[in-house]
């Protein structure tokens, strides 16, 4: 395993022991309100101190971007990009689908990749150019060649601002347009679970860095596709991802620009 993917791996692991430990009580958690529907518990801050304290020991040079501590400049070209708990709402409620998500980019692109569940224990790695595991074994996205049959996951938009209306118009085509649609509820997760092939693409806008970095490494080192809605590279900076096996994609890809905020 490349030295700076086993940094990535421990810090995903004491994290997650953190984030396992507070889910056996979660009447203790304290909940606040970031904006209408966006939640934030100490456990979140908790995992992500875990997180940075650890790369930091390693790389101390490195500059960060995490969600809930925001941007730290460094003096190299490599940033981490951590999402300390992908899935808060769920996990709040105990429904067992949340993530740590740790990504680390070279001048700003996805060089090596971690998400980790935790309730399920299962570690999802990528290192660009060598790629992608779960829990050591290979993993490819799936073998479908039509968006027909193809079990698609999405976001549905949540924040008192997003644009519900255009979207309810996109899950209409979509769901007509694929066997069934899903809302799992963490992004990384979501992509790590195109990588494996159990969903054949995914598809959200209102997303950050955080929630797509390391995911996205992970389909594309299984051997799909990711980019914007209109098909382009810049996901990261633009908030909106489709991601999937290379056929589901190039046929999610036209239905989808339309509705681009690019
Ligand atoms: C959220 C989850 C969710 C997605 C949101 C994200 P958080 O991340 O990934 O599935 O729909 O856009 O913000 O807040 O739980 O880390
Ligand atoms: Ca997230
Ligand atoms: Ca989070």
């Amino acid at each position: 395993m490349h030295a700076m993917l086993a940094v990535a791996v421990n810090a995903a692991i004491s994290a997650a022991q953190i984030i396992h430990r507070a889910s056996g009580d979660l009447n203790q958690l304290t909940v606040s309100k970031k904006q209408h529907n966006d939640f934030v518990t100490e456990v979140d801050k908790a995992s992500e101190a875990a997180i940075i304290e650890t790369v930091r020991a390693a790389f101390p040079d490195h500059a960060i971007l995490a969600e809930e501590s925001g941007c730290t400049d460094g003096r190299s070209d490599f940033q981490w990009i951590i999402d300390p708990l992908d899935g808060t709402t769920n996990f709040i409620h105990g429904f067992p689908y949340y993530c740590v998500s740790i990504a680390l980019a070279y001048q700003g692109e996805v060089t090596q990749a971690v998400v980790y569940d935790p309730s399920a224990n299962e570690l999802f790695t990528a290192t660009r150019g060598g790629g992608a595991f779960l829990n050591e074994r290979p993993i490819r996205v799936g073998a479908r060649d039509c968006l027909a049959d193809g079990l698609i996951g999405t976001g549905f938009p949540f924040r008192a601002t997003d644009d519900v209306e255009t979207y309810a118009r996109l899950f209409v085509e979509m769901s007509r347009a694929c066997a069934g649609l899903r809302r799992p509820g963490a992004c990384a997760l979501d992509l790590a679970n195109v990588a494996a092939g159990r969903l054949d693409g995914f598809f959200e806008q209102g997303v950050n860095a955080w929630d797509m970095a390391a995911g996205s490494l992970l389909v594309t080192e299984a051997g799909g596709r990711v980019g914007d809605y209109t098909g382009g590279a810049d996901f990261l900076r633009l908030g909106e991802i489709v991601a999937g096996s290379p056929a589901v994609y190039g046929q999610m890809v036209p239905r989808l620009a339309g509705y681009s905020r690019v």
